[in-house]
């Protein structure tokens, strides 16, 4: 029987996302992380959003070393003013476009991950939905 979906494998992903401009929220590590490192693959110039600081940066280091296109920034979700000022400074970088969010950080309940910094304000992802909206029409919630 013929196969109905797409292969989603990384090889056969290559490419599909070049130009294009992504946010991922708790980009860092975990879940986050592992889909930066997707979005990355697929051709995409991401922005990592995340509140530790030390593995933010070991991120972009190791992902820029490797030739991928990635920036992090120290972002707090659960931060209004932080959130407004980093997706602005993102857009800026990209001549205005941002093509997609993955509102990964602090979306679950409130629980403690690797890291222990997991965010309990439940509006935290609305932020950054909100604002990311403005440079993104068709950027989804
Ligand atoms: N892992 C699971 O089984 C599971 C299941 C359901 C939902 N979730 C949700 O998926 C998301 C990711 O899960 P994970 O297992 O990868 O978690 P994780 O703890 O491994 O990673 C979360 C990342 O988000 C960052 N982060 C936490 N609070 C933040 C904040 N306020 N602002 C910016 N960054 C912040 C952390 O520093 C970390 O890098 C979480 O929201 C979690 O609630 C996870």
């Amino acid at each position: 029987m013929a196969q109905s979906n797409p292969p989603l494998d990384s090889q056969h992903t290559k490419g599909r996302f070049s130009n294009k401009v992504c946010i991922i929220t708790g980009g860092a590590s975990g879940i986050g992380r592992a889909t930066v490192n997707r979005f990355v693959n697929d051709g995409a110039s991401v922005a990592a959003f995340d509140v530790n600081e030390a593995a933010g940066k070991h991120l972009q280091d190791e992902l820029t070393a490797a030739g991928y296109n990635v920036k992090f920034y120290k972002v707090n979700v659960a931060d209004k003013e932080q959130c407004v000022q980093a997706v602005k400074n993102v857009a800026e970088e990209h001549g205005g476009k941002i093509n997609y969010l993955v509102n990964n950080a602090g979306i679950g309940a409130p629980c403690k991950g690797k890291f222990g910094t997991e965010s309990s304000n439940p509006r935290g992802s609305d932020y950054i939905a909100s604002v990311t909206r403005e440079y993104s029409p068709s950027t989804l919630p």
